[in-house]
C-alpha cells in the first residue's frame, strides 16, 4: 500500500468544480500505466487502457476476425471534495460561507479552511461556542482568515475552499480528509498499475462535481459510451455507537453495492462481482445504503442505459476532516476490481 500517495491524494485541493490541482496529480501518476489520457470539457480526466491483444486474451488459433470486439468498460472515482463557497465578506473582514456538497455543520467549528491561492481561515461561531447544543446554521458561523477588514480580505465573493488536514496511519487504518473519494481514485490507480492483459478496453473516469450531483460522470459516461460501469466509492458503516443499522464493517472486505438512495445496482453486475470475490476469496460483504449515491446512478442512466455496479471502500464518518477506513478493504478492492477487469465479462 503506498501510504505516501495516498496522503498526497487526499491532502490535495479540489473542491467540487475546481478539479485542476487534484486532477495534475492524478493524470502524473496514471499516465504511465495507460494507453491514452484526455480531459473533457466538464473537466473529468478519462484514461484509457486499451485491451490485450487477441493472444493475451487466451483466443489463441482463433480467427481474429471472428472475435468479438473487446467490451468497454468504464470505470468512475470521483476527484472533487466537499468543500466551501464564500457569500459574503463582513467590513471587520469576516467571511461568511455556504456549503459545497454535503457537510455537516457539527464538524466544522474550529476547523481550518484553504483556498485557491493559499489563503487559510478557520471556521468559527457567532458568541463562541457558548450555548450551543444544536447543529449550527451556515447562517451562524463565519471563516476568520485573520483580515482586518473587507478592503483587506485575501478571500471574496464566490471563491471556493476546501478544509485541511493531514492523513494520519492509525494501526491498519488511515484518517484524514476527502477519504471520500480519493482511496476511490487510489483503488483506480492502483489497478490500473498491476493490471496486465485485460481483455476489456477500460476507461478509468476520474470525476468531477461527485459531490453536488454526480455531474461528471454524466458526460464522462455519455462520450465513453460503455458496456458496463463500475463506480468506486467510499460507503457508510454500521458499526460505531449507536450508527443506523448498516451491515457493512470496517475491516471486513471490499463493500459490494446492493442499492442506494441513487441507484439499485444492476443484479447482474453484483453478482459477476460477488462470483469474482468468492473464486479469489477476496473478503466481502453486500452493502445496503439507505442514504446518499455515487457515480452508479449516472453511468447507470447514461444514454439508453448502461449495466452498472459499485465497489465501495467501508469508511467512518464520511464528510467529516477525520474519515476512516481499514487497509485491508482497501487492499481488498484492489484486489476485487482487478479480479473482474482480468476476466471476460459476459452479463446474461
Ligand atoms: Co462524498
Ligand atoms: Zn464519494
Amino acid at each position: 500500500m503506498d501510504i505516501k500517495l495516498i496522503q498526497l491524494l487526499t491532502e490535495t485541493w479540489g473542491p467540487s468544480g475546481n478539479e485542476g490541482q487534484i486532477r495534475n496529480l492524478i493524470e502524473s501518476e496514471v499516465r504511465p500505466h495507460v494507453d491514452e489520457v484526455r480531459v473533457d470539457p466538464l473537466g473529468n480526466l478519462i484514461a484509457y487502457k486499451r485491451a490485450a491483444p487477441e493472444p493475451a486474451r487466451g483466443r489463441k488459433g482463433m480467427n481474429s476476425a471472428n472475435a468479438a470486439p473487446p467490451k468497454r468498460i468504464m470505470l468512475s472515482a470521483h476527484m472533487d471534495e466537499i468543500g466551501f463557497v464564500i457569500t459574503h465578506v463582513d467590513e471587520k473582514g469576516f467571511a461568511r460561507f455556504s456549503n459545497v456538497g454535503g457537510l455537516h455543520t457539527l464538524t466544522l467549528v474550529g476547523n481550518r479552511v484553504l483556498f485557491a491561492n493559499g489563503t487559510i481561515g478557520t471556521i468559527q461561531i457567532e458568541k463562541g461556542l457558548r450555548a450551543t447544543n444544536e447543529p449550527p446554521g451556515y447562517d451562524q458561523m463565519f471563516i476568520d482568515v485573520g483580515a482586518t477588514d473587507k478592503r483587506s480580505s485575501p478571500v471574496k465573493v464566490g471563491d471556493m475552499g476546501a478544509l485541511m488536514g493531514a492523513l494520519v496511519k492509525l494501526g491498519d487504518r488511515l484518517t484524514g480528509k476527502s477519504l471520500d473519494d480519493r482511496i476511490g481514485c487510489y483503488v483506480v490507480l492502483e489497478t490500473l498499475r498491476q493490471l496486465k492483459h485485460s481483455p476489456h478496453d477500460v476507461y478509468a473516469v476520474f470525476s468531477v462535481q461527485e459531490e453536488v450531483g454526480l455531474r461528471g460522470a454524466r458526460t464522462a459516461a455519455y462520450s465513453v459510451n460503455p458496456d458496463m460501469g463500475l463506480a468506486l466509492d467510499v460507503t457508510l458503516t454500521g458499526d460505531i455507537p449507536e450508527a443506523p443499522f448498516m451491515d457493512v464493517t470496517l475491516g471486513k472486505g471490499a463493500a459490494i453495492k446492493v442499492q442506494d438512495s441513487s441507484a439499485i445496482a444492476d443484479p447482474r453486475v453484483r453478482h459477476l462481482m460477488v462470483k469474482r470475490a468468492e473464486d479469489a476469496h477476496i473478503p466481502y460483504q453486500l452493502e445496503v445504503l439507505t442514504a446518499g449515491g455515487t457515480d452508479t446512478a449516472a453511468i447507470q442512466l447514461a444514454r439508453e442505459g448502461v449495466p452498472a455496479g459499485c465497489i465501495s471502500i467501508p469508511c467512518r464518518y464520511v464528510h467529516s476532516i477525520s474519515e476512516i477506513v481499514d487497509m485491508n478493504d482497501v487492499q481488498a478492492a484492489i484486489d476485487l476490481l482487478i479480479a473482474v477487469l482480468s476476466n471476460p465479462i459476459d452479463l446474461p
